[in-house]
């Protein structure tokens, strides 16, 4: 992958609009386009991002779909969204079709392509986008718990009084409420997190509720969530595009479940490299081997 790669949003809604916005803010990609079955959508985001250009000069066009397959990225987020009080799994049904039309319209697809799933239940439709694609599992991926984790890792760098980036604490499984904190090997400057004073005066349940809903609670006031995911999927761009092999939880297939979710990952260019094999306590273990049970129970009757 080069500087000025070609990148690909589907979905021209809040979603892929933020996203967009944020890549032209990154400067790093020659070119955006936006795809949509909606076209005055498509054009009116374009308008709208195109007022930006003084600032970067990265042009956002509409596209079609079958220009989109032949792009070096394609961040997916068209999908139905989540109601108020609505779990993502519960868009499976809706989201499945439109994930099969929105593929089967861009094919045939450049073969070494990056998928980068962001629409919901993302675990769920990366495996499915794996199977309907035909790409290597490698070039298929979710954006998973990457936005958790984020989520997390702010709170407590509020909590701890130390920056965001040096507190190395990870969501894991599906984006969605039966993932799990992995307490057991999160640290920070090499310290295991739980023998901070602050964490272990935390009720680490009400901390795990509190990250898991944020998104309920998000979209109760506004409708939908935006601005987080787009910062998290412009970066999974930057990193792929200047492969910078940087480690973030996202939905991959893990042998050791049989089960697409997130766990630690190397990202590149070529996509993800390799799963970071993490030592997790039994019960963490235990959380995500139900947990897998319930997404491949789902999944099965799509694949
Ligand atoms: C989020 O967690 C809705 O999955 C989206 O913000």
């Amino acid at each position: 992958m080069v500087n000025g790669s070609r990148v690909a949003i589907i979905g021209a809604g809040s979603v892929g609009a933020s996203i967009a916005f944020a890549l032209l803010l990154q400067k790093i990609s020659s070119e955006i386009l936006l795809v949509d079955i909606v076209a005055e959508t498509v054009e009116g985001q374009v308008l709208d991002l195109s007022d930006a250009n003084f600032i970067s000069s990265t042009q956002v066009r509409s596209g079609s779909f079958q220009e989109a397959g032949q792009c070096d990225i394609v961040v997916i987020t068209a999908g139905a969204k989540q109601k108020s009080g609505e779990s993502r799994v519960e868009l499976i049904e809706r989201n499945y079709k439109i994930l099969d039309y929105v593929i089967g319209s861009m094919k045939p697809l450049n073969p070494n392509i990056i998928l980068l799933i962001v629409a919901n239940p993302v675990d769920i439709l990366t495996r499915i986008a794996q199977k309907l694609s035909g790409l290597p599992e490698n070039q298929v991926f979710g954006s998973g718990t990457f936005l958790d984790s984020a989520r997390l890792r702010l709170k407590l760098a509020s909590v701890l009084g130390i920056a965001e980036n040096a507190i190395h604490s990870y969501v894991l499984g599906e984006h969605g409420d039966s993932q799990i904190i992995a307490w057991s090997f999160a640290h920070v400057g090499g310290k295991r997190l739980l023998d901070f004073p602050e964490v272990q005066n935390l009720d680490k349940e009400a901390v795990a509720k509190e990250i898991a809903s944020k998104a309920y609670k998000i979209i109760e006031l506004k409708g939908a969530t935006y601005f987080g995911i787009a910062g998290c999927v412009s970066t999974l761009v930057q990193c792929i595009v200047l492969n910078q092999k940087h480690v973030r939880p996202l939905s991959t297939y893990i042998k050791e479940y049989d089960c697409v979710f997130s766990m630690p990952v190397v990202l590149g260019s070529q996509g993800i490299e390799k799963v970071i094999d993490v030592s997790l306590s039994e019960e963490e273990k235990n959380k995500l081997r139900c947990s897998a049970s319930t997404l491949k129970s789902i999944c099965a009757k799509y694949i």
